[in-house]
Formats: C-alpha cells, structure tokens, sequence
C-alpha cells in the first residue's frame, strides 16, 4: 500500500491562551487551564478518530516555572487531578503516556502518579502520547549531550561515533518519528523552545484559536493547512 502523506503520524501542539481566554471572559486565569485540560480530551479524541499514531502536547515549559506562585500552584494542583482521572481510565482506554521534560523540581507524589500513567500503560497500542512537562528545547538538547559525554568518559562510545541518529536517540523522544505537523494556538507565532531539534522540518500552522475554544473545526482546518503543504526537506521536487 502507498504511503499516506496526507495524514501526519505525529502532531505537537502548543496548547496556547488558556489565560487570554479566561481574562476575555472576566474569569481567572487558572479557569482558563482548566478549560485547557478539557479541550485536551477532545483534541485526543479527534486524534485518535483521525488515526494519528503520535501526539506531543506542551503542557508546561521551563520557563512557566518564573510564572507567579499562585498560578504554578494551581496548575500544578490541576496536573494532579488529571493524572488521578488519567489512572483511573488507564486500563479501559489505549493511551500510552510518555513524558517528556526535566521532572526534578516537581513533587515526588507528581512524579510517582506520572511514573505510574507510564508503567500502566506501556504496552499500549494506540495512541503514542507524549506530555511536555518542565520541558524546554535546549535543556533537552544539553541533556543528550551530557549523557554522550557520560558514555565518552566511561569509553562506551568514541566521539566520532556521534551522528544525528546516535544524538537523536539520546532525546527524550527517541525511537519516535519527528512532528510532521505542528499546530500552536492564540495567534503567537513562535516555537518557545518546544522540540528544538524535532522540529527542523515540521510544518508550522499557526491558528487563532484560543486552546479552550479547540474544536473538531480547527482541527479539520490545521490538517487541510498541512495537506496544502509540500514537503521537500531540502531537495526538489521531483
Ligand atoms: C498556555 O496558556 C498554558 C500554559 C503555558 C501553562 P497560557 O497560560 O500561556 O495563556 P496566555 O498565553 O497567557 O493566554
Ligand atoms: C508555551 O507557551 C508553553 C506552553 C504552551 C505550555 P507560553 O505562553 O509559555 O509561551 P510564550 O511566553 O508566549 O512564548
Ligand atoms: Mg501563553
């Protein structure tokens, strides 16, 4: 059978507004992330109707750690909920959870539920859901090099045995393809150091929609966009 170009394998997404929405609304900003986390499932659902074998979504970067305390608290506390409702589903449904993300500054009974999501649903075969937490791009690219260092030192490998594979491998995504598509939503158009490395020829849709307000529509529109485009890597068409 013919490859099917017209679908991408993998999606990112950087689930962006939550906080205008809520303000356009005179609410909090944490009722926003709340309607966040909602449009979340929905967007899963779609995906997975839709086939799509990977999704990478940024939930919180490195850099939202400097964001007031409140309002890290309340994610944080949101971030709880959904791992408790996501462990509860886990058996009945064919997600396999996979995070991504420096995990030392979050609580222990945070990364203990995650590790959990993460045992639980190992063997999976659905959908491939990759949760970009404390994440940041070039942290992920430091890390990769620190551990080549680390197998250098300890004479595992030589440094010439260094290529974009063998570096690839060292990511936290490694052994999955890369992001054809990558959607961000609320009109920002910037990468905010999401997947630095994976990205290098992804197609880039930028919609207007805030997160809370994602619907099957904007979805539909974002793969159209994406199947307008054509990839080239590089070279020419031929
Ligand atoms: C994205 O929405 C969610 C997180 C970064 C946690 P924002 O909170 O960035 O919302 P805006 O960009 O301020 O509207
Ligand atoms: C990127 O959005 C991070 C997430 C969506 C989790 P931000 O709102 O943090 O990015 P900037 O500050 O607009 O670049
Ligand atoms: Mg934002």
């Amino acid at each position: 059978m013919a490859e099917d170009f017209a679908t991408p394998k993998h999606i990112a997404v950087i689930m962006d507004g939550n906080g205008r929405w809520a303000k356009s609304k005179g609410l909090p900003r944490t009722a926003g992330h709340k309607k966040g986390a909602e449009a979340l499932q929905l967007f899963l659902t779609e995906a997975e109707r839709r086939n799509i074998k990977y999704v990478t979504v940024f939930a919180f970067s490195s850099e939202n750690w400097s964001r007031p305390e409140d309002e890290v608290s309340a994610l944080m506390k949101l971030l709880k909920q959904n791992l408790k409702q996501n462990l509860s589903k886990a058996e009945k449904n064919n997600v396999k959870y996979h995070f991504i993300g420096d995990l030392s500054p979050l609580s222990k009974d945070i990364v203990k539920m995650i590790k959990e999501l993460e045992e639980k649903t190992a063997l999976k075969d659905g959908l491939c859901l990759n949760i970009a937490l404390s994440y940041g791009g070039r942290e992920e690219i430091v890390f990769a090099a620190r551990k080549l260092a680390e197998k250098v030192k300890a004479g595992e490998i030589n440094p010439e045995d260094i290529s974009e594979e063998v570096f690839s491998q060292n990511l936290y995504t490694s052994g999955q393809p890369y992001p054809d598509l990558l959607i961000r939503t609320s009109g920002e158009e910037r990468i905010s150091n999401f997947l630095l490395w994976q990205l290098a020829y992804t197609e880039l849709v930028f919609i207007d929609t805030l997160w809370p307000d994602f619907r099957a529509e904007d979805f539909d529109r974002a793969l159209l966009e994406f199947q307008k485009r054509e990839r080239r890597f590089g070279a020419i068409k031929g």
